[in-house]
């Protein structure tokens, strides 16, 4: 069947599809009953990370016999990165643990325009522009609110470290878009880290950054801005200098964009590191972080801007599975060149005027 011959909604289930069959290589899962965001009962609009210990269930674990013989008191971080480690020794070649610290990038100027013009405005109109003349959201800094919102979280990690001994991640991974680079910085540079904890040196990761809509937020600058606001950060291999995905005129569909979390998980698990560096942290974005929660089988859980979720995945090699590549298509985006009258599912213009799908910026 032709692909363009299918509804929106069939293009969905096409996309899924496809989706499925890339990421089928390796299975994930998330290991549920260690932390409160992976039960049905926590809700997602008023949880607290900093409030909870990063959701951490206060309980005992099988790898606690083993400890209680060598007679530590163990803190419940500690506790729990010994039943992770046990996890992975207890299980095959094919099966890794890793827990993930999802964070979501603190409040950038594309948050505060959308919240200034309301949802329908912003989608049909704003979002399109690279700014208004007083704010530019095009690849948006973050806020003075979100670098607040990094230093909670910067503070946390502190905290933790010193209270509870908490394993830090062994390795860091970034999207590429500011918002995150500067949340990842702000989070994670200059912490007291624990002796022998592996040093802060994220990975920019192309395909860890946001759903890629037509909106200007989520077009990234270039490899030689990254790496001059950076230095010392590595960039991972085959990064394009330009943004060569971002083209104004088509959105990447939730199929497409599950699976390429996907593909980047994949990278992430039984390749990047090893069993014995299981905790991992991504600093991405909303849309991405709700991605990959798909991709692992996790429940829908909603990051605020800056807060950070632990999970615990379970990744299994599928035997005999070939990793296929198919691509996705991307759909439309049709927008007003001027404020839209209303949008729900679409935008309806001014004056009965058509949508229409060419950039409004070009020199971008
Ligand atoms: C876990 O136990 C500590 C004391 O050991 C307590 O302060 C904390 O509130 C408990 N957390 C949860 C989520 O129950
Ligand atoms: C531009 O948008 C910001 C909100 O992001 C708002 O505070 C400001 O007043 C707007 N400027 C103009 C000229 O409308
Ligand atoms: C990175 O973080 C440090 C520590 O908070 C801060 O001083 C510095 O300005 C940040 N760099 C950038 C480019 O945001």
């Amino acid at each position: 069947m032709k692909v363009s011959a299918l509804s929106p909604a069939l293009l969905g289930l096409v996309a899924s599809a496809q989706a499925a069959a890339v990421a089928s290589s390796i299975q994930y899962s998330t290991v549920t009953g260690y932390f409160l965001q992976d039960e049905t009962a926590t809700d997602a609009s008023t949880f607290d990370y900093t409030a909870v210990n990063f959701g951490l269930i206060n309980r005992t674990y099988p790898a606690d016999q083993v400890l209680k013989h060598q007679g530590k008191d163990l803190s419940q971080w500690e506790r729990f990165y010994h039943q992770v480690q046990k996890l992975n020794t207890d299980s095959d070649n094919d099966v890794e643990y890793k827990v993930l610290f999802l964070g979501r990038h603190g409040e950038g100027y594309h948050n505060a325009a959308e919240t200034y013009y309301g949802t329908p405005a912003w989608n049909c109109y704003w979002a399109e522009l690279d700014g208004n003349g007083t704010s530019t959201w095009h690849d948006a800094a973050l806020t003075a609110n979100g670098v607040n919102q990094a230093l909670i979280a910067h503070n946390f990690w502190q905290k933790q470290i010193d209270e509870q001994n908490i394993h830090t991640p062994d390795n860091y991974f970034t999207s590429p878009l500011t918002r995150s680079l500067q949340t990842a910085n702000y989070t994670f540079n200059g912490l007291n880290l624990p002796h022998n904890a592996a040093k802060f040196r994220p990975l920019v990761k192309e395909l860890f950054r946001e759903g890629i809509s037509i909106h200007t937020c989520d077009h990234r600058r270039s490899k030689s801005y990254i790496k001059n606001l950076f230095p010392g950060w590595p960039i991972e291999k085959g990064f394009t200098e330009d943004d060569e995905l971002w083209n104004g005129v088509t959105a990447e569909t939730s199929g497409a964009q599950d699976a390429r979390s996907a593909t980047a998980l994949g990278e992430v698990f039984f390749a990047k590191s090893t069993k014995e560096e299981a905790f991992v942290s991504v600093t991405s974005h909303s849309g991405e972080i709700s991605s990959i929660l798909r991709v692992l089988g996790h429940r829908s859980f909603s990051l605020k801007t800056g807060a950070v979720i632990p999970v615990l995945v379970k990744a299994e090699k599928v035997k005999g599975a070939t990793s296929t590549t198919t691509t996705v298509s991307w759909t439309a985006s049709p927008h007003c060149t001027v404020p839209p009258v209303t949008s729900v599912t679409a935008c309806v213009c001014p004056s009965s005027a058509a949508p229409v799908t060419t950039p409004l910026v070009t020199d971008v």
